[in-house]
């Protein structure tokens, strides 16, 4: 055991006190012991949301891969998404003596006082692809250009209604959906696709017709896509009469999921009454199905991999009092500091270009798409 996780312990439980005084009995000269570099013997917890979406199983699995391979013991937990789970999760890996954290929070304010515990324990942490807030107790964050997902929803919407370059055409009906209002991801999300989108609807080429365009007024809570399908059906109900929509921004594939099975049951597939044109982010394997169907527009493709080697390569760093490699200094301020992180490009991918973007960099097999 590593002295400064021992040192926690002893205050934890008189169990624990009695472990970590053996602990630091075997390895220590008589001194206080300094922190051994390096992964040996130190052990990474993670803590991802839920296992309902399938990319944060593939994002746990990948994480693992990566500090295995760099010789470290990993402790994976999954939240359900419940925030007071994940909390007592991440209290039983400090509690456990892990050497660092890597946590992709469930509600980014529910998590303060448990860092405050991983602070005092000396233990790092990395924010995972969603930023914790309220918090001096984050060390790094490793994401993607969130805001730039959002430009990239937007633009493919613009593009397909003909409304890039300065064309003069519409009115077209437009719905918009965001994530979970507990995920700091959601507005940069929702602001980078209003960046293309707003000035459409100001000039009116974009018109919509349930009036919902602020963002309190289109989260969608924990991402969940019986929620957004239930939002969807009272749209078309109240404001679809004899109109139709044209395009729905969605934040995320398992919620466009859930708005197309609304938009089927109102009869939209069909000649006469087509799909809108529907985004969506993650490349999940159901969503990649639809596109190649003609049924989803579009996704964004972020790749996990590339995720999962960032957090990782930033835990090694600190664990080796190194620093850790980041590209953004400005752009995510907590609330208590701004957060030095390494953000990743997003892909927009559609049925043109899946097969170069998803199967031939080896992110998906073929198969696992038919
Ligand atoms: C966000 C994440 C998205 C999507 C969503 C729902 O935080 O950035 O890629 O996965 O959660 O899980």
């Amino acid at each position: 055991m590593r002295n400064r996780r021992a040192a926690f312990a002893a205050t934890a439980t008189a169990v624990a006190l009695a472990l970590s005084l053996t602990a630091c009995g075997q390895n220590s000269e008589g001194g206080s012991e300094e922190k051994k570099g390096g992964p040996e013997g130190a052990t990474i917890g993670i803590a991802m949301p839920t296992k309902s979406s399938e990319r944060w199983i593939a994002d746990g699995d990948n994480v693992v891969k990566n500090l295995e391979a760099k010789g470290y013991k990993t402790k994976l937990v999954f939240g359900e998404d419940e925030p007071d789970q994940q909390v007592s999760q991440i209290e039983n890996m400090i509690t456990q003596g892990v050497d660092a954290l890597i946590v992709a929070a469930i509600d980014n304010k529910s998590l303060n006082n448990v860092l405050q515990q991983a602070a005092d324990a000396d233990i790092p942490v990395i924010s995972y692809d969603r930023l914790i807030l309220g918090t001096e107790n984050v060390d790094y964050y490793a994401s993607f250009d969130n805001e730039k997902v959002g430009e990239l929803q937007g633009a493919y919407i613009a593009e397909q209604l003909g409304l890039a370059d300065g064309s003069e055409k519409g009115p077209f009906n437009i719905e918009l959906f965001a994530g979970s209002n507990d995920d700091n991801n959601t507005r940069y999300f929702f602001q980078g696709a209003m960046n293309v989108l707003q000035p459409y609807i100001d000039k009116k080429q974009l018109v919509v017709r349930s009036g919902q365009t602020e963002l309190t007024q289109v989260t969608t809570l924990r991402w969940d896509g019986a929620t957004a399908q239930r939002r969807m059906d009272d749209i078309l109900t109240k404001s679809y009469k004899s109109e139709t929509v044209d395009a729905v921004l969605s934040p995320y594939d398992g919620i466009s999921i859930g708005i197309l099975s609304a938009l089927k049951s109102d009869g939209y597939g069909t000649r006469s009454k087509p799909l809108p044109v529907i985004t969506g982010q993650d490349a999940e394997v159901a969503s990649v199905k639809s596109i190649i169907a003609g049924e989803q527009s579009m996704t964004v493709y972020k790749d996990l991999r590339k995720l999962a080697k960032v957090a990782s390569d930033m835990v090694d760093a600190l664990l080796n009092d190194k620093k850790p490699e980041v590209n953004d200094t400005k752009t995510y301020d907590n609330g208590s500091k701004v957060v030095p992180a390494y953000l990743l490009e997003p892909v927009a991918v559609n049925k043109d270009n899946y097969r170069t973007a998803l199967v031939d960099s080896g992110y998906y097999k073929e198969s696992d798409l038919k």
